[in-house]
């Protein structure tokens, strides 16, 4: 394909709201709400912040030096940077393969957030029990047709922002929705910290606690600091392909980072209040969100208000994530095979409404029905925990990549171009840190969780 004018982001403040509406998705408000509970808190969230900081931020940066050097995709990026060697292409297209099933699951949950914004302005919760409210969620998972239409719904959703392109497409959506998720954030966990959960929701949050901290959650907490971070597929090596070389990486990317982390954190600081004024359990898995929250906000005043407003920022933080996701493989449709722009993100997420077929149907078993009772749970929750591996192994690879296969001079070159005198002294550390650590904490928690040693006692 010829190389015509590659478009690149309009402002560095644009690109942060893009990058930081990435991040902070589904993941932040979704998933590790339960899955801290389901750690027990405490140690948990600190070895998430840790590896943050530790771990994914430094391939945040190894990931966009990529793309802004490449000015390509990750396919295009890996395979001419590598010169066409060792095994980078198949790497790459490994990163596509994932982010395509990322997209189909993703974009299911993301439905729910739909169906429970639109339940929500009906004031769903009025004159329903506790168990009813509860109970809507398990009719509405076995739901076939509903699952299905919010799947593609939100498909179509996001698939609208990507044909608009960079600067009038993803920018400019994520810089309306990115900081209206904060200003709603802030209301409701003003609102949370007048509860009298709150303290004990912060304890339960912030004190390490031995006894309820497994081995497992280790890898649990590497996981969720890529996925949370969008780390280790590519995703930022497209992002980066479209970055001005006026733009600092190390700065932008300990923005976003802290961004992300603050959300996440906020996230449970508004979920976990509510759990513990009303006596529930906290560990209460996938459906956390939808199940419990609801019934919550039914007890409190302005029941409509609070659920429309949790709903809607749950829809705006999958939006801006799944953009992320599709803009990614609609580059790689237009580098590897020439298409426009409009054919390839139209091919893109209608075959994404297709695998995510599966997802949709997994409760009622329209598709797939023998799947539970073979594999013990449902297609929707394994293939959910799948990617949690191919972040890893894609992390793995980015470190090597930038750390031990690219020059050298061209690492530093792009590391340092616009960077501040503080970032600067960072190099060291950075470099430090993508060469020896990350490997070899990916490598052990790996192996620890393979049971090939022990990490912990416990
Ligand atoms: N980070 C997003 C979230 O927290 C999800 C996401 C978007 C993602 N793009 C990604 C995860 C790429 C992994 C890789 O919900």
């Amino acid at each position: 394909m010829t190389r015509e004018a590659r478009e690149h982001w309009g402002s560095k403040l644009g690109f942060i709201m893009a990058a930081a509406g990435s991040a902070i998705g589904l993941g932040s408000l979704w998933r590790f709400p339960y899955v801290t509970a389901t750690n027990g808190g405490g140690l948990f969230v600190l070895a998430y912040i840790f590896f943050t900081f530790a771990v994914s931020l430094p391939i945040f940066i190894a990931e966009l030096i990529i793309g802004r050097r490449a000015q390509r995709g990750p396919v295009d990026a890996l395979t001419s940077m590598s010169c066409n060697t060792g095994p980078w292409r198949n790497i790459s297209w490994l990163c596509v393969i994932t982010n395509f099933i990322i997209l189909s699951f993703y974009s299911v949950i993301s439905g729910w957030s739909l169906h429970y914004l639109i339940l929500s302005l009906q004031d769903f919760t009025a004159q329903r029990t506790a168990e009813e409210i509860s109970a809507l969620f398990d009719r509405f998972y076995v739901a076939s047709d509903l699952n299905i239409f919010w799947l593609g719904m939100f498909l179509a959703l996001s698939a609208a922002v990507v044909l608009g392109g960079i600067k009038k497409g993803i920018e400019l959506w994520a810089s309306i929705l990115t900081p209206g998720l904060f200003v709603l954030m802030l209301c409701l966990l003003l609102y949370c910290s007048s509860l009298s959960g709150f303290w004990p929701a912060l304890e339960f949050l912030f004190r390490p606690d031995w006894s309820h901290f497994s081995s497992t959650g280790v890898l649990e907490a590497l996981g969720m600091a890529f996925f949370t971070l969008s780390v280790g597929l590519g995703i930022l090596i497209t992002y980066g392909s479209y970055m001005q070389p006026t733009q600092s990486i190390p700065s932008t990317a300990i923005t976003v980072a802290v961004l992300n982390v603050c959300v996440s954190l906020i996230a449970s600081m508004i979920i976990f209040p509510l759990i513990f004024t009303f006596n529930m359990q906290p560990d209460q898995g996938p459906g956390l969100v939808f199940k419990i929250l609801p019934v919550l906000f039914n007890q409190l005043p302005a029941t409509k208000l609070l659920s429309t407003l949790f709903f809607l920022i749950l829809l705006l933080t999958a939006i801006t994530s799944s953009i992320s996701i599709l803009e990614t493989l609609a580059t790689t449709g237009m580098e590897a095979w020439g298409w426009s722009r409009r054919k390839s993100v139209f091919i893109w997420s209608t075959a994404g409404f297709f695998l995510g077929l599966p997802s949709a149907l997994a409760g009622s078993g329209l598709l797939l029905p023998n799947w539970t009772s073979i594999y013990g749970t449902d297609f929707l929750s394994q293939i959910n925990a799948l990617p949690d591996w191919m972040l890893t192994i894609g992390a793995l690879a980015f470190a090597f990549f930038v750390g031990w296969t690219l020059k050298p001079e061209i690492v530093e070159q792009e590391y340092k171009k616009a960077s501040s005198a503080l970032s600067l002294k960072f190099f060291p550390l950075w470099i430090a840190l993508v060469r020896y650590f990350v490997p070899l904490a990916i490598i052990s928690i790996v192996l620890h969780k393979l049971g090939i040693f022990q990490l912990l006692s416990c």
